[in-house]
């Protein structure tokens, strides 16, 4: 049966959520589901916006034949070819064979690789800046390249300021009835999981963030529509001063991300001595166990702090596997401008410290402090003295 929503009174959200998915993109734990948002214009001509996963294709199918009535489906904009978004798109031609893709020349040729050659070769190519008018509405199109893959393009409605903004501004999570971000508490409910969607998903392409900001900077956006999570048609700032953190690599507090990779326990000590020394001293921390938590889970983390600690177990002469699984994370993900201190421990031959200076020597404008801690096996009364030099050293270099 089909659940849609209005938006407004000639658009309606057509997507599907799906709460049986373990693992989005194979790799991103979603215990809260995932939204595939769709919407449907309904003007003069009607057109869809993208399609949605294969998984809630019955769904999506519903809706859509349930707002469009007997009115033919007329165009679909395909603002991005991920299969999230486009595996439905050949299924939708076959039950709406008059329908016409519009889209820039990059999509078509994705949707050629995508197995829908004929599709493309019928579809409407548009460029920036170029206009379409649907009767009562016009849609002004916008290139959004690598956020989050090359073709990628969004709409702006012109009439009542909507921004169709394809990945950006989405989050993790389903939808449970609330479309609108501001029918939740979305800073205590949903900010974490918007985060590490960001940074999972999009962090990598903070630049190619930076000039969509750029070009929404000169829109009058009275409602963004993305492709997952809530539509936002109050508080847009909110959303958007987030993205302009998170895509310049700006921490959103003063903390310290503590980051542990311990085999037999002893790391972690460390680390947790460290943490009650900064908490102490009025500093925030929050530690994780690097064997236990996602990487993913850290990255979001990461991104939020202005400090990051790696406390870290030398294994096989080199780093403990996960400790070396989360930082080839967090480079891929190109973060930027932190604060970073290192523990390291090896009973014989520790190599740790040296090791993750060396995995983040890649990174822009990364601060690795002098002051770090090595452990033979075990913290040794001694040592607290080093664990002080560093929580101290934290600490001042956030004043
Ligand atoms: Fe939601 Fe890049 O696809």
């Amino acid at each position: 049966m089909y659940c849609c929503r209005k938006v407004t009174d000639d658009l309606f959200w057509v997507g599907a959520n799906d709460r049986k998915l373990a693992r989005f993109e194979g790799v991103y734990a979603v215990p809260r589901g995932m939204a595939y948002n769709s919407y449907l214009l309904m003007d003069e001509k009607t057109v869809l916006f993208d399609t949605a996963d294969a998984a809630v294709a019955e769904r999506f199918f519903e809706n859509i034949a349930h707002v469009l009535g007997d009115r033919p489906l007329d165009y679909v904009v395909v603002h991005h070819m991920e299969p999230d978004h486009s595996a439905t798109l050949g299924a939708l031609l076959l039950r709406h064979p008059g329908a016409q893709i519009i889209c820039n020349a990059k999509t078509a040729g994705l949707i050629r690789q995508f197995g829908l050659p004929a599709a493309a070769d019928g579809a409407m190519i548009v460029k920036e800046g170029e206009t379409f008018s649907t009767g009562k509405h016009t849609l002004s199109f916008i290139n959004a390249p690598m956020v989050h893959w090359p073709e990628v393009m969004m709409t702006y409605e012109t009439a009542e300021g909507i921004l169709f903004s394809a990945d950006a501004f989405g989050s993790f999570g389903a939808l449970d009835g609330a479309l609108f971000a501001d029918e939740v508490d979305f800073d205590r409910d949903h900010l974490d999981e918007a985060r590490r969607y960001y940074a999972n998903i999009v962090g990598k392409y903070g630049p190619q963030v930076q000039n969509v900001l750029k070009k929404a900077a000169a829109l009058d956006i009275r409602m963004l529509c993305p492709l997952h999570g809530f539509v936002w048609r109050s508080d847009i700032a909110k959303i958007l001063e987030k993205y302009s953190l998170w895509s310049s690599y700006t921490p959103e507090e003063k903390g310290v991300v503590i980051a542990t990779g311990s085999v037999y326990g002893h790391t972690d000590n460390a680390a947790e001595i460290l943490s009650c020394m900064l908490r102490e001293a009025g500093v925030r921390t929050v530690m994780y166990d690097l064997a236990s938590v996602p990487a993913a889970d850290v990255v979001a983390a990461v991104f939020r702090y202005s400090h990051l600690v790696v406390a870290s177990a030398t294994t096989n002469n080199g780093l403990f596997v996960k400790t070396e699984d989360f930082l080839h994370d967090l480079t891929a993900h190109n973060i930027q401008n932190r604060t970073v201190g290192i523990i390291e421990n090896g009973s014989w031959a520790p190599v740790a410290g040296k090791l993750i200076r060396e995995r983040l020597a890649g990174c822009k404008n990364m601060q690795v402090l002098e002051s770090g801690v090595t452990i033979k096996s075990a913290l040794g009364d001694a040592q607290r003295a080093e664990l002080e030099a560093l929580a101290a050293a934290l600490k001042e270099s956030m004043e």
